[in-house]
C-alpha cells in the first residue's frame, strides 16, 4: 500500500491548509490504496538554524519524508509568500539538494490564502522539490477571501458548487498523475550532472563530508542519469 505523507508548514488549529490538504487525501483514498498521516508545526517543531533543543524535530521529520512514497507538502500564505517556519525548516534541509534526496519522489503542493500571493508561495514551493530531486504530481491552491459584489447566497453557492467540481476534477488528475512511472525532466538531470561532476571532484581531492559519504555510498556516483539512480530505487 503506498504511503502518503503529508506536512503542513502552518501552526493554526484545524487549519485551512490542513483542512484542504485532508480533502485531499480523503479523495485520493477513495480512489486508490493509500495510508496517509498528516503533520503540522503543531506535531514537529523544527529548530531555525541547527539543533538548540531537544524538542527539534528535524530527523523526524526527514526520516517521514524519506520513508513516504508521496509527498504533500501545503502552507499558508503569509505576506505573498511562504511563511517563515516553514522556510526556515527547509533551510535545514539544503543539504538534501546536493544529493537530491528526494530520488524522485512525486509531491502534492497546496496553499491557501486570503486571496493573494498563492502564486509565489506554490512556486516557491515548486522550486524546492526540484531542488531536492523531487516531480510536481499537482499543485492545489485555493483563497477564502470573497469580494464584496460576489457576497450574495445565490452567487456563493454556484461559485461554491463550481469549487467543488474543479477541486475534484484536480484530485481525479492528480490521482493519474501518481499512478504515472517517474519521467526525468531537464532540470532534474542537469543538476544530477552539475553535482556529480562537483562531487566526484570532492572525492577525488579527499574531502569526507555526510554528502560526499551518501554518493559514495548510496551508488548514486556510479550512475550516468538521474533517471538511471530513480530506476534503481
Ligand atoms: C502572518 C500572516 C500573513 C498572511 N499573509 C497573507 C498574504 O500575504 N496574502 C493572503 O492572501 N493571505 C495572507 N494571510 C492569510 C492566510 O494565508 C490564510 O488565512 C490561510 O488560509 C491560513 O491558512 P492556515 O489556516 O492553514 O494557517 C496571512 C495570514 C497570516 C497569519
Amino acid at each position: 500500500m503506498k504511503k502518503i505523507y503529508s506536512f503542513i508548514g502552518s501552526r493554526s488549529t484545524n487549519g485551512h491548509t490542513e483542512f484542504l490538504a485532508k480533502q485531499i487525501l480523503e479523495k485520493i483514498s477513495e480512489e486508490q490504496e493509500v495510508d496517509w498521516e498528516i503533520n503540522t508545526f503543531n506535531d514537529i517543531t523544527i529548530d531555525p538554524y541547527g539543533k538548540v533543543t531537544e524538542e527539534d524535530g528535524l530527523e523526524i521529520l526527514k526520516n517521514k519524508i524519506l520513508n513516504c512514497d508521496i509527498l504533500l507538502l501545503g502552507c499558508p500564505v503569509y505576506m505573498h509568500g511562504i511563511p517563515g517556519e516553514l522556510k526556515n525548516a527547509i533551510d535545514r534541509l539544503s543539504d538534501w539538494a546536493h544529493t537530491m534526496r528526494f530520488r524522485g519522489k512525486k509531491v502534492i503542493l497546496v496553499s491557501t490564502c486570503s486571496g493573494n500571493g498563492h502564486t509565489t508561495a506554490i512556486d516557491t514551493l515548486h522550486s524546492y522539490v526540484l531542488k531536492f530531486g523531487g516531480t510536481v504530481a499537482g499543485k492545489i491552491v485555493t483563497a477564502d477571501n470573497i469580494p464584496d459584489i460576489y457576497d450574495r447566497d445565490d452567487i456563493i453557492m454556484s461559485l461554491n458548487n463550481q469549487i467543488n467540481l474543479n477541486i475534484t476534477q484536480m484530485i481525479n488528475d492528480i490521482a493519474i498523475e501518481l499512478d504515472k512511472p517517474f519521467r526525468t525532466n531537464n532540470f532534474l538531470e542537469s543538476s544530477f550532472q552539475i553535482y556529480k561532476a562537483n562531487y566526484s571532484k570532492y572525492i577525488k581531492e579527499g574531502w569526507k563530508t555526510e554528502e560526499t559519504d551518501y554518493w559514495i555510498q548510496s551508488g548514486m556516483i556510479n550512475c550516468q542519469s538521474f533517471q538511471e539512480w530513480v530506476d534503481k530505487k
